[in-house]
């Protein structure tokens, strides 16, 4: 665990609620901030461009409305992804946006850039980049990033393909800031075994698209209830960047699972049309599922992993 910047201090539960491609809008970050852990959503989800600021003044003005009536219980703090890959064409209009109503976390992936992180120092934001290997994470501190997201295998949408206990070991081997860990978490338990290896939160996204707030098909959100890990796909057909996917939208698509082509790496393609499509119909999700049983509230998914992470460390604490 390392000294946190104070934004950081705000979650009441060391969890970060991931950025979901087409999944995540304003009223899951809002209800993932109100029930205490750090809620995201990539800039991207916002189309066209002009609604990011719609949704940015949403965002802020309901969670400063939820402050003034709950002083006790202060919403966690949000996130803003930003997918820094040469394919986002927007990326200057959306980090403009985000200065202007100071974003206090911005998540950066598919590349580290020093430009993108002086800019949100500048308005007092911290950044956290994501990365699937040592040499990534390396890279991303040197450019600047304040903290750093390790993805591990079994992660859903672009996961990489260590396990946890090796890349959160081989970070903490050099860097003591800001680590949230990702692949698979989706219980209490979960959370406090990312605590344990040395991540100080646990970044949870597949969870997430089993609720009611979140933008999914409902079929998509049954088929996470429904889904194990015997479910999902690593694949770096869609997008050209290994990803894991739910099997059932694969077969929808007309493909089998079990026999998919490699991709062409010079299509890679993170922002525009063609990515959007193949994520709606493809169905980006990660290995931890089997622990998702019902479609529910964010509240009360949040409600649960907060009552079974404090039912884990007072197992692990009693003599
Ligand atoms: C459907 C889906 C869409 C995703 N979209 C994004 C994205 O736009 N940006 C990003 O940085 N990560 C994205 N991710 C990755 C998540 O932020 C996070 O790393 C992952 O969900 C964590 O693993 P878990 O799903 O097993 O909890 C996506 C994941 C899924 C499942």
């Amino acid at each position: 665990m390392s000294t946190l910047p104070p934004v950081l201090h705000k979650p009441t539960l060391p969890v970060i609620g991931s950025p979901l491609f087409i999944i995540s809008n304003p009223q899951l970050v809002i209800e993932q901030c109100k029930a205490g852990i750090v809620g995201s959503m990539p800039a991207l989800n916002a189309r066209p461009a002009a609604q990011l600021e719609d949704w940015l003044a949403e965002i802020t003005e309901t969670l400063a409305a939820w402050d003034r009536a709950h002083p006790e219980q202060p919403a966690a703090p949000f996130a803003i992804n930003q997918i820094v890959h040469k394919s986002n064409d927007r990326l200057e209009h959306d980090m403009q946006v985000c200065a202007k109503y100071k974003v206090p976390i911005v998540i950066t992936s598919l590349g580290a850039r020093e430009d993108v992180n002086q800019a949100v120092h500048a308005w007092g934001g911290i950044v956290l980049h994501d990365v699937i290997n040592n040499k990534f994470a390396h890279k991303a501190v040197e450019k600047g990033a304040d903290g750093l997201i390790a993805v591990a295998a079994g992660a859903g949408g672009h996961a990489g393909t260590k396990s946890p206990f090796a890349l959160v070991q081989e970070i903490r081997a050099w860097f003591d800031g800001p680590l949230a860990l990702s692949g698979a978490i989706a219980t209490g338990g979960g959370i406090l075994a990312a605590q344990a290896m040395g991540a100080d939160f646990a970044y949870i996204g597949s969870a997430f698209i089993a609720t009611h707030e979140a933008r999914a098909a409902e079929a998509y959100k049954q088929a996470i209830v429904d889904g194990t890990s015997d479910d999902i796909v690593y694949t770096n057909l869609f997008t050209g960047v290994h990803g894991n996917y739910l099997a059932p939208s694969i077969r929808a698509a007309g493909l089998d699972p079990e026999h998919l082509p490699e991709s062409d790496p010079s299509k890679m393609n993170f922002g525009g049309g063609a990515a959007a499509k193949a994520w709606k119909d493809i169905w980006g999700c990660g290995q931890g599922i089997g622990a998702i049983q019902e479609v529910t509230s964010t509240a009360d998914l949040v409600a649960r992993l907060r009552r079974e992470y404090q039912a884990a460390r007072e197992r692990l604490l009693r003599p």
